[in-house]
């Protein structure tokens, strides 16, 4: 295992399927995935029929007349169609990189958390599938016609169900709901979470905000990093976004890697990490941006 010492930041620019290609395997003790939906190609496939109408502007066997009509709902099919067939190959990459005791998480909404289940469960077999955590935030506006949906799905598989990193003793702890009913030692120590955990999302006016519309709260993605990895290890996050699970791995004294094909994403991730002093491929910061992390690094050195 490396020193905590030699922690290092590599951000890369570019499709990740490619990129993930270039590690040898088992590169990474913990890779956590925060995809967007839809990447796949939208498919604007529309399905027809024919049907018999005496006005239809077709004409077929013994000259009876046809009409073509659109049918079915299809195109909503069609792009998730495409986003298991974006997600899949990638999924296959993220099981050959994984280290012998590493862990996966893969973070999605309810509404596609159980295509993608069944998608894991084939790549990484049923066995290894450890837990669904839920984050549950409870913000934001609430429907009246039904129950407001507001959690995040995060799906675990060990790539070793027999052996993998999980430091209990660092989970944080937190208040019982009622201490009242655990007694005064055990109510002052709180608990260890469940698999749902209750966690505010980053605030539109604190610090942690970064400005990129689906970053995750440091805190969330800190306790998967302080659980699942050990200090020296390396990480990756292929959807990187801003950078949040680059931010945690360093924080902590774990090197990562960090990929994304959106240009918003590295500038964020370029005032962001500066403090940890990245190393980007394939891109060049801007000049104002390149100023801000000589800057950073001067301060640091
Ligand atoms: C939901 S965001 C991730 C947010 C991140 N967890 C955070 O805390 O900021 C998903 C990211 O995946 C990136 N992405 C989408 N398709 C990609 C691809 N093929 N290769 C690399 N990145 C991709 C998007 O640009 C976006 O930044």
């Amino acid at each position: 295992m490396a020193s905590e010492t030699d922690v290092t930041l590599d951000v890369y620019f570019g499709d990740n399927l490619g990129i993930l290609k270039q590690f040898p395997p088992g590169s990474f003790e913990l890779i956590y995935i925060d995809p967007p939906f839809n990447t796949g190609k939208v498919q604007a496939r529309t399905q027809i029929q024919t049907v018999r109408d005496d006005d239809g502007d077709r004409v077929g066997f013994k000259g009876n007349r046809y009409r073509t009509v659109r049918i079915g709902a299809k195109a909503y099919l069609d792009s998730f169609d495409d986003y298991m067939g974006f997600l899949e190959p990638r999924l296959h990459e993220a099981y050959r990189l994984l280290a012998p005791t590493g862990s996966f998480f893969f973070h999605i909404d309810y509404r596609e958390v159980h295509y993608c289940k069944v998608l894991l469960d084939g790549i990484f077999g049923r066995d290894s599938f450890m837990n669904e955590i839920i984050w549950a935030y409870d913000y934001g506006a609430r429907s009246k016609r039904r129950w407001s949906a507001k959690h995040d799905n995060i799906l675990w598989y060990a790539k070793d169900p027999e052996n993998y990193t999980y430091r209990y003793d660092e989970i944080d702890r937190i208040p019982y709901m009622a201490p009242g009913l655990v007694g005064p030692e055990k109510a002052e120590r709180g608990k260890t979470p469940t698999d749902v955990w209750w966690n505010t999302i980053v605030s539109p006016t604190g610090k942690e905000k970064t400005g990129y519309p689906t970053q995750k709260p440091l805190s969330i993605i800190g306790r998967l990093v302080k659980v699942h990895s050990n200090p020296g290890d390396h990480l990756l996050d292929f959807f990187a976004g801003s950078g949040t699970l680059g931010e945690a791995a360093v924080r902590q004294g774990r090197s990562a890697v960090l990929i994304d094909n959106n240009p918003e994403a590295m500038e964020v991730m370029v005032k962001r990490l500066a403090f940890a002093r990245p190393r980007f491929h394939n891109y060049t910061p801007p000049a104002e941006l390149q100023a801000r992390l000589a800057q950073e690094a001067g301060l640091l050195a």
